[in-house]
């Protein structure tokens, strides 16, 4: 029943709207997760919600320390603000790897060739190098779109659905905020209001 509130469908229409259009607020988020007892934060961006498992996808690469702290807790949280729709969303998750080769090979597909390159660094996202760099191959410029580069970086790419359990939608208004709570549950989604 609570899937019809309007507060709900702000939400759905929020996340739509974060997919497809890069100059929306809510194209980004802040995902949060525990590593080794301490909180970890950063920005990152949605690329689908999937509506029948209430989850949240975003990509990344297979080797970076927020994939290896979710395969050990996977308890998680995606927090969403816009200032123009004057809505936050919390969003408190079970994160996991997608495993499924032909669903991340149709998400594969819907990353630009030029995007790719993000999932080419010899060493693993986060590890300390001794000089700047960008951590492409010196010879990644010649040889980009070939196809041994195209299959490493595959071999790299992941997919993370974040599945919904509990969403804190606050939305702010001079006439009043407003604060509610749902709850989801074996397919069935529970609302009950927060004061703000
Ligand atoms: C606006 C923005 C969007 C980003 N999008 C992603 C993303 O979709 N996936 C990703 O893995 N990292 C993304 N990053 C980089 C992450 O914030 C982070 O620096 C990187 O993933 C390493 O994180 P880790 O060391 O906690 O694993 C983005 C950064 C910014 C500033």
């Amino acid at each position: 029943m609570s899937t019809q509130h309007p507060l709900f469908l702000r939400f759905l229409e929020a996340l739509r709207e974060g997919i497809s259009d890069k100059s929306s607020d809510f194209h980004n988020f802040a995902f949060s997760n525990l590593t080794d007892g301490r909180v970890a934060s950063r920005h990152l961006v949605i690329r689908d919600f999937i509506e029948k498992n209430c989850s949240i996808i975003f990509f990344s690469d297979l080797r970076s320390p927020k994939i290896h702290s979710i395969l050990e807790e996977k308890s998680t949280t995606c927090v969403f603000y816009s200032k123009e729709a004057e809505l936050q969303i919390r969003a408190l998750t079970f994160s996991q790897i997608i495993k499924d080769d032909s669903l991340v090979d149709g998400y594969w597909e819907s990353v630009p060739i030029f995007s790719r390159k993000a999932y080419l660094t010899l060493e693993p996202p986060s590890s300390i190098s001794d000089e700047r760099t960008d951590g492409l191959p010196e010879e990644y410029e010649r040889h980009a779109n070939s196809l041994s580069y195209t299959s490493k970086a595959r071999k790299n790419f992941c997919v993370v659905e974040n599945v919904i359990r509990e969403l804190d939608l606050l939305s702010l208004s001079s006439k009043g905020h407003s604060r509610a709570k749902f709850t989801v549950q074996q397919g069935s989604v529970q609302m009950d209001w927060l004061v703000p």
